[in-house]
């Protein structure tokens, strides 16, 4: 059976609960944004079933932001309704309707809200399959909870059920645990009809869309016994609760699916857009963000922040550091306490040890810079080992300048170059030097002041001090 299912995403609410500047669809979730769920599970349900699903996005609220991220990031396939004035998820029907007439053509109308982030495209799957065989007009998915707050209460009949707001209900009915979802799944018709009928005459004067559902009419529940599914992102406490419940259930997937370790998944931190290959292992109160991907046999130590940066194959991330927009790898050891900033290229077999920064670097294979060193905007060739406490002197208060070092360099410890200044292959840098000027391939540079020793002069000093 191939029917057309129109999709409404409601996403013009303030969010005044959640006491944040950003619109609420745009809130940061576990390296999405809070309205990329319930998109990605859409999409997903889209994929699994033969009929066309049409999705429109109800905005208001920050409306140019959220288009412009959902263009961003799903393409122009969605479409738009705006609601100018948020006058309760009825009145958000309404005006899809109004501004979308090819909607009254679709035979369902699928109902979801943007802050409902861990709904799977299994629970959409199932209210499609109860509607169908039950031959409903509509279907409501609800769940029940110890914790009923804040949610609609279900009020079922012999026939049909009613949905009474927290904001109206009385003290018996608050007593109820099974409660609204504020997913639907309706026959068009039967929705378009009964929106009319909907008033506001309740305690906030809103258009409550959940007062389509009456008794005696040909509509149910689908009762989910799992309430994490449909938890409800109205404060920051909810906020930080689905944060945790998707980073559990990326963990999970990471270890079943992809044969990752994880020594305490309960507190190692995974962006749902990160990506993890088999064999690596990740230690606690890591953090792993953004378009990072980590390859294969990696191991990465207790305390490392990794952001949008690409760890390849067999590399070591020791305890304490720290690494965003660079790539490292294969077969490297960075760390411990390490700080690889923007643009650092480290290449196969190098190390980067104790209080090393870095940026803006590319350094080849095999180079090493162990200890307590800042190298910026440099070129470093294959084979090159920099000495403790070495540092490229890149700014010059206006501008920034590079530094090219080349293949199988020594760089003795305690050096600095100023920059612009291109060392050559195979050169030698003494211990204490002070570099400007450029070098040719296999020279030696020394640039310190000459050491004078003078017999018995100490004495006059230390007897000075005491
Ligand atoms: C709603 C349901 C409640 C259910 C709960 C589930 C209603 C009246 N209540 O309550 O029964 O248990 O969800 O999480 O529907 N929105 C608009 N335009 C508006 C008002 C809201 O687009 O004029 C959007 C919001 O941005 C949000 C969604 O609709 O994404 C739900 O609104 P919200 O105010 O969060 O409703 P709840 O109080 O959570
Ligand atoms: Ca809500």
């Amino acid at each position: 059976m191939s029917d057309e299912i129109g999709v409404v995403v409601l996403a013009a609410g303030k969010g005044t609960r959640m006491k944040m500047d950003t619109p609420k669809p745009l809130v940061p979730l576990a390296g999405r944004r809070l309205i990329d769920y319930p998109i990605r599970a859409l999409n997903n349900f889209r994929d699994q079933i033969n009929d066309l699903v049409k999705i429109n996005v109800v905005v208001g609220h920050g409306g140019d932001l959220v288009k412009a991220h959902l263009r961003e990031t799903f393409g122009s396939d969605i479409q738009y309704t705006r609601q100018k004035e948020q006058l309760g998820t009825g009145h958000a029907i309404k005006e899809y309707f109004e501004q979308n007439k090819e909607a009254l053509n679709y035979r369902y109308t699928l109902i979801m809200c943007a802050d409902t982030p861990l709904v799977t495209s299994d629970v959409l799957l199932k209210l499609l399959e109860k509607i169908r065989l039950d031959r409903l007009d509509a279907v409501c998915a609800s769940f029940e909870t110890s914790n009923p707050k804040g949610y609609g209460r279900i009020l079922k009949a012999k026939k049909g059920f009613k949905i009474i707001e927290e904001k109206e209900a009385s003290i018996e009915e608050k007593r109820i645990k099974e409660v609204n979802s504020g997913l639907y799944l309706v026959e068009t018709s039967f929705l378009y009809s009964h929106l009319s009928m909907v008033k506001n005459d309740n305690k906030t004067g809103e258009l409550y869309l959940t007062d389509i559902f009456q008794t005696d009419q040909n509509v149910d529940v689908a009762c989910y016994n799992d309430d994490r599914s449909f938890l409800g992102v109205n404060d920051l406490f909810q906020l930080q609760q689905a944060d945790q419940i998707i980073r559990q259930r990326k963990i999970k997937s990471l270890i079943q699916d992809r044969g990752v370790r994880f020594i305490d998944a309960r507190h190692t931190y995974v962006d749902d857009t990160v990506e993890i290959r088999e064999g690596s292992t990740i230690y606690p109160n890591t953090y792993i963000q953004g378009d990072s991907v980590i390859e294969k046999g990696v191991e990465v130590e207790m305390n490392c922040v990794i952001r949008d940066s690409f760890i390849k194959g067999c590399t070591k991330i020791l305890a304490n550091s720290y690494i965003e927009f660079s790539e490292v790898g294969p077969s490297c050891t960075i760390g411990p306490y390490a700080r690889l900033r923007k643009g650092s290229y480290i290449g196969e077999g190098s190390k980067i040890g104790n209080f090393v920064e870095t940026k803006n670097v590319n350094l080849d294979a095999n180079v090493k810079v162990s200890h307590l060193s800042y190298v910026g905007d440099a070129l470093i060739g294959e084979g090159t080992n920099v000495g403790c406490g070495f540092i490229t002197c890149n700014y010059d208060g206006e501008n920034k300048h590079q530094t090219r070092i080349g293949k199988n360099c020594f760089i003795g410890s305690d050096s600095q170059m100023i920059a612009p200044v291109e060392i050559g292959d195979e050169c030698f840098i003494a211990s204490g030097s002070t570099i400007n000027k450029s070098m040719p391939e296999q020279s030696f540079a020394i640039s310190r002041a000459k050491q004078e020793t003078k017999a018995g002069l100490a004495l006059k000093f230390l007897k000075k001090k005491s």
